[in-house]
């Protein structure tokens, strides 16, 4: 979906305007791709707006930065509050934010030392990501997600979107929403943006981290509620064809944000309707996220900003 531009982006401590936000193109990134980034969003609330979660994204935006030896010289608590202030700067909510560190122009080499780490965090209106309703149309891809120690898959990393891109370029073109990675040992892994969920049995799976998905805050959001609503969630490698025989399977992602999967390689999962564990699911998630359902917890950062109509894609 096109951007819409905003007013101002956060950039080192500073709120400049949205079209000084550049970088060379001699910059680290452009060349090696040494990013790493995160995607939140903000609801809007019965009066006002609130940003979800937003300590676990900033959390893991630093982790991320550690992994590949980032040193980002900002606090967590700094962080949370550069993002609440580039909100309320732009006024817009509903909205997707989009904070980013990456390596910029200093030298040419692999060797990211010499090129300065700049941080930008953007926010703009991004209503849904999944098309379709009542349920995607999705495949399994013939592309594997990344093997263990090669990019790691827990850094939310610019590079690893490389593999999400073939993923995601191969099921448009084959006419799916969306592809489910395997990872090298041919077991389910996530979608090119998303984690995956299952249901049989009245049993909630979901893959572990080490078959190369990124640990979603989502997912969390979900086997949180899951468990606070008594049901049975276990973390299990998963084999292809349980896809297919799965009573309900859904997506789960800060974009996705619960979407529930109709079919899989063109087998109907179940009748194909939303099944009523992920309608339960979904519910709580989108109550607490609008603020319709107590926030109990805890996930919600309230920003000063009267919410507008979502946009949708
Ligand atoms: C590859 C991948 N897996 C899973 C997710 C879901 O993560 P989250 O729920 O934190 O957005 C994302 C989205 O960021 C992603 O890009």
């Amino acid at each position: 979906m096109p951007i819409h531009p905003t007013e101002k982006i956060w950039h080192n401590g500073s709120l400049i305007d949205w079209k000084d936000a550049t970088i060379h193109v001699m910059s680290h990134v452009v060349h090696y791709g040494s990013s790493v980034f995160e995607g939140i969003r903000c609801y809007g609330q019965p009066s006002g707006a609130a940003v979800f979660r937003l300590p676990e994204h900033m959390q893991r935006l630093l982790d991320s930065a550690k992994i590949y030896r980032m040193d980002l010289p900002y606090t967590l608590d700094e962080l949370c509050a550069a993002v609440v202030d580039v909100i309320e700067a732009n006024q817009v909510a509903p909205c997707y934010i989009r904070p980013i560190a990456l390596r910029g122009y200093g030298e040419i080499g692999v060797s990211p030392k010499g090129s300065p780490i700049e941080v930008y965090i953007a926010n703009f209106p991004w209503g849904k990501y999944m098309p379709g309703h009542g349920g995607a149309d999705v495949c399994v891809s013939s592309w594997n997600r990344m093997a263990p120690n090669t990019l790691p898959a827990l850094a939310k990393a610019g590079a690893n979107y490389m593999n999400s891109q073939l993923i995601r370029m191969e099921a448009d073109i084959n006419g799916y929403a969306e592809g489910i990675a395997l990872d090298v040992n041919g077991l389910v892994s996530e979608g090119s943006g998303e984690n995956i969920f299952v249901v049989r049995n009245g049993v909630l799976y979901t893959t572990p981290l080490a078959n190369s998905a990124l640990s979603g805050i989502t997912r969390d959001s979900i086997i949180t509620i899951a468990r606070h609503l008594g049901l049975p969630v276990i973390e299990q490698a998963m084999p292809r064809e349980l896809l297919y025989i799965a009573d309900e399977v859904f997506f789960t992602g800060t974009a996705a944000e619960v979407s529930p999967i109709r079919s899989i390689d063109r087998i109907l999962i179940a009748d194909g309707e939303t099944g009523p564990l992920t309608k339960q699911l979904a519910d709580e998630y989108f109550g607490i996220a609008n603020g319709l359902k107590p926030d109990r917890f805890g996930w919600l950062t309230p920003v000063k900003v009267p919410a507008a109509e979502p946009v949708s894609a």
